[in-house]
């Protein structure tokens, strides 16, 4: 590959720069999302993970612009699609990002088909598609997801969890997306039925090239499907890496935290392992020093103030 080429490969798909998301107003505002930036590549896999209530649903559903950004912008291939865009600009998010679903169980319409649920956002961008276009891609979309064309024409209450969440996936995979953010599609599952869901997750990337923003709570699967990680704690993201790198220097005291919780194969050291408690009161900050986001080698950022960020480098050194 030449060296042009390379550089057009790092471009981004998504880019998310300094945005916050704030909910209520006046005395009751709250920020929930606080001057958050990451960038996703094409065809990458990129993990957010941070424990409940930090944020990741806010982020994931700003970006499919259910909800506002406060301040920042959200840019798609290079395009602003945050904030106020024109009609063209909105089908063209509808179309090229989609997400799947944190809960499969409440994220169906129970009242619809399952016909209805797949092809409702195709029809929504596209008006004039006849009802057997609509039926063969509807029929496609279940076959994709391993599941059969006749569950078209039942209603959601019939299936398992599992099988809600592909009728999810296909629900997405309907409008050919290039982006799909995937809020935690594995955590409302069973253990059983979680590998199936992720082997079809990576066979779809695979096979038509997507990009995923994969959300999840803990790192536990994070090591094996996704490129790079963000770790969110309360709205802020404080590091940030490629997924090898992150697993083997960590260097955030919430980052080790979360890494802690990660169980290990041998029951011997799972055993004698402890889990350590993160306690934000561990960054001392004197008047006027504040953290900051600084890259500590190539790749790998992570927010601290000047002094913690000494001891960063040092450790990554090491
Ligand atoms: N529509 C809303 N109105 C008010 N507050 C909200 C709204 N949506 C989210 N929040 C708050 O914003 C914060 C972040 O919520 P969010 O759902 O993004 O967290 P999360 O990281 O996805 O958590 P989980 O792992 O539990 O899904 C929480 O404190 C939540 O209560
Ligand atoms: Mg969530």
């Amino acid at each position: 590959m030449s060296k042009w080429t390379e550089a057009r490969a790092r471009t981004p798909l998504v880019s998310v720069r300094n945005i916050d998301v704030t909910f209520g107003n006046g005395r009751n505002a709250f920020k929930a999302v606080d001057n958050v930036s990451f960038d996703i590549y094409r065809g990458e896999t990129f993990g957010l993970v941070g424990e409940s209530g930090s944020g990741k649903t806010t982020i994931g559903r700003a970006i499919i612009r259910i909800n506002k950004v406060s301040a920042g912008d959200i840019l798609y291939e290079g395009k602003r699609i945050s904030g106020k865009i024109d009609r063209e600009c909105d089908r063209e998010v509808i179309r090229n990002i989609q997400m799947i679903f944190q809960d499969p169980m409440a994220s169906l319409n129970e009242r619809a088909k399952i016909d209805y649920i797949i092809s409702e956002g195709l029809m929504s961008v596209n008006h004039g598609m006849s009802a057997a276009e609509r039926k063969e891609k509807v029929e496609q979309a279940l076959l994709d997801v391993g599941l059969l064309p006749e569950f078209a024409s039942r209603f959601p209450h019939e299936f398992s969890g599992g099988q809600r969440q592909r009728i999810g996936i296909a629900r997405c995979l309907v409008m050919n997306p290039s982006f799909i953010i995937a809020d935690e599609p594995i955590s409302a599952l069973d253990v059983s039925i979680r590998a199936q869901v992720l082997n079809l997750l990576s066979r779809l990337q695979q096979e038509r090239g997507l990009t995923y923003l994969f959300i999840a709570h803990d790192l536990s699967v994070m090591r094996f499907i996704t490129n790079r990680i963000a770790v969110i704690y309360k709205g802020v993201i404080v590091e940030l890496a490629e997924t090898e790198e992150l697993f083997r220097h960590p260097l955030h005291p919430y980052t080790k935290v979360l890494l802690s919780a990660v169980p290990v194969p041998n029951p011997r050291v799972e055993r004698k392992k402890k889990v350590l408690v993160y306690d934000p009161g561990c960054h001392h900050y004197s008047d006027g020093e504040r953290p900051v986001w600084a890259e500590v080698v190539p790749g790998h950022f992570v927010r601290g103030s000047e002094r913690e960020l000494d001891a960063y480098s040092e450790e990554r050194d090491k």
